[in-house]
């Protein structure tokens, strides 16, 4: 498993784009007129490109794109939209739609300007064009047998060296996590996670501790358990602990839902809510995503990465609706659907977290189709016990692309979850379905916590602003830049 399939190298260059190597040279279009480094390359070549743009009646709207060729090299010319109101998220979304145009043109090395970098400075522009270039090459294609790796060097004009290595190592890790989400569940078993995590701590230097069945049972995990039953594949937990090797600044624990395939046991899905659900894992991807960037960063704060993995099937061992389930907590669990797995194992698991007495826990989720429904595929809800923790997690997500919009952890729908037979149980109503699921996490955690249900922007079904149909690696950048900022 994952062999290199992908070979991307980002290096800024002090030389505009003209002076810069590169088969594919590519330019803006601001508010209608080249850039300067688009004047320039159009002396260069002799107006070619001022010429195409008028005959091409090129408005320059954003993502809109021409062509041409001169001598040897294809010369692009990208629309960037207005000036005005631009945010770096525009030029991360650029630097995909250049990374697309790369691949398409199958050339191996491109030379892109600097977009932007006088109204957002060079060293934000080349930032964000910098993960948009990495992220937007990403392809998943190593099941495909006729697939050439991906191959391709990005020069960016003027560009500050190291904002375009730090984005680097954010998107080579991002792209870590949507590997791990891509990967088939016949291929990506919770032991399967498991191994993946221990090769992460090993190349990294990070402690790791894998536990098997008979010692989830031990500790008392019997909501995970339960979960995990009905298949053949044993549960994996996971804990990861990154200590920094200087003072220790902050203790933080980030807990990620590791269902590897959910089925809904059961409670069955039905076949097309079915598809899809091996990216059920998402959130321990972007655990572990997030670990692989803690590697290269390597910040004064202590981060536990904790997952329990499994699978939610069905066997004659399998749970059933009805059984009450005993967590970790001590607290009893009236199971009244299978397919709300998901809290189940996260309970423990942030049973579990809470006992290392972190600072804060921020758990990870695709666990609600409510959180999908209320939000779409761009968006993860946030809940969060304390204003200042959301504030936090929402400034670092707003500086990576990657938005979380806060939703109440409403005290008056506690009374939902109340069980006739149990403490709880796992299914209140449907109406606020995302915010009953927080709700019940909360009340195996300690304070401050939070959680991010990414159940809609883990996983796409279409190509989107950042990259091809697939997992989208959401959380990585948004947990790494925020345990950076503590
Ligand atoms: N893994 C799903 C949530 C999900 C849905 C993720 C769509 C990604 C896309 C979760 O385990 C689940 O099935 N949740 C149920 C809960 C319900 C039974 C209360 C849901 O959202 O339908
Ligand atoms: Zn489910
Ligand atoms: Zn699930």
């Amino acid at each position: 498993m994952l062999e290199i399939v992908m070979k991307i190298s980002l290096r800024s260059g002090r030389r505009p784009v003209v002076g810069l190597p590169g088969k594919m040279k590519v330019v803006g279009v601001v508010s209608g007129s080249l850039t300067e480094a688009g004047q320039e390359l159009d002396r260069a070549y002799s107006g070619i490109l001022s010429k195409a743009l008028k005959l091409g009646k090129f408005r320059g709207e954003f993502g809109a794109s021409l062509t041409v060729m001169a001598e040897d090299v294809f010369l692009v010319i990208l629309g960037l939209g207005q000036k005005r109101g631009v945010t770096a998220d525009r030029v991360r979304e650029a630097g995909a739609l250049v990374a697309q145009k790369a691949l398409e043109l199958r050339v191996r090395e491109v030379a892109v300007e600097n977009f932007f970098a006088d109204r957002l400075g060079k060293e934000a522009a080349s930032y964000a064009l910098a993960e948009g270039l990495y992220l937007g090459s990403y392809r998943f294609n190593r099941y495909k047998s006729d697939a050439k790796p991906v191959k391709v060097r990005y020069w960016i004009a003027r560009g500050r060296g190291r904002a375009v290595e730090e984005a680097e190592r954010m998107a080579r890790a991002t792209a870590f996590a949507r590997d791990l989400a891509n990967e088939p569940p016949n291929v990506l078993t919770p032991e399967a996670l498991a191994d993946a995590a221990v090769s992460l701590a090993d190349a990294s230097g990070f402690e790791a501790r894998v536990l098997g069945p008979e010692e989830i049972e031990e500790l008392g995990m019997g909501a995970f358990l339960a979960v995990a039953r009905g298949s053949d594949h044993p549960p994996r937990f996971i804990h990861l602990i990154y200590r920094p090797e200087e003072k220790v600044r902050r203790r933080v624990a980030i807990v990620g839902k590791g269902l590897c395939f959910d089925t809904g046991g059961y409670s069955l899905k039905p076949t097309q809510n079915m598809r899809h659900m091996k990216a059920d894992m998402s959130g321990a991807a972007a655990v572990l995503g997030t670990f692989q960037a803690l590697a290269e960063f390597r910040p004064s704060v202590e981060v536990h990465g904790v997952i329990a993995a499994a699978e939610n099937k069905i066997s004659g061992r399998a749970y059933v609706v009805d059984e009450v389930v005993r967590t970790m907590s001590g607290k009893t669990v009236e199971v009244v659907n299978t397919d709300a797995e998901g809290r189940l194992t996260l309970a423990d698991a942030l049973y579990y977290a809470s006992r290392e007495a972190p600072e804060a826990i921020v758990s990870i989720a695709t666990l609600t189709g409510s959180s999908v429904v209320a939000l779409g595929r761009k968006i993860a809800a946030l809940f969060a016990t304390e204003e200042r923790l959301a504030e936090e997690l929402r400034e670092s997500g707003a500086l990576e692309g990657e938005t979380l919009w806060p939703m109440p952890l409403e005290p008056r729908y506690e009374k939902l979850l109340k069980s006739d037979v149990a403490d709880l149980k796992n299914v209140g109503t449907r109406e606020g379905g995302a915010i009953q699921a927080a709700l019940f996490l909360k009340q195996f955690v300690r304070d401050p916590f939070a959680h991010l249900d990414i159940a809609g922007p883990a996983f796409q079904r279409e190509s989107w602003e950042l990259g091809p149909a697939g997992a989208s690696g959401f959380g990585v950048r948004t947990l790494t830049r925020w345990i950076r900022s503590l």
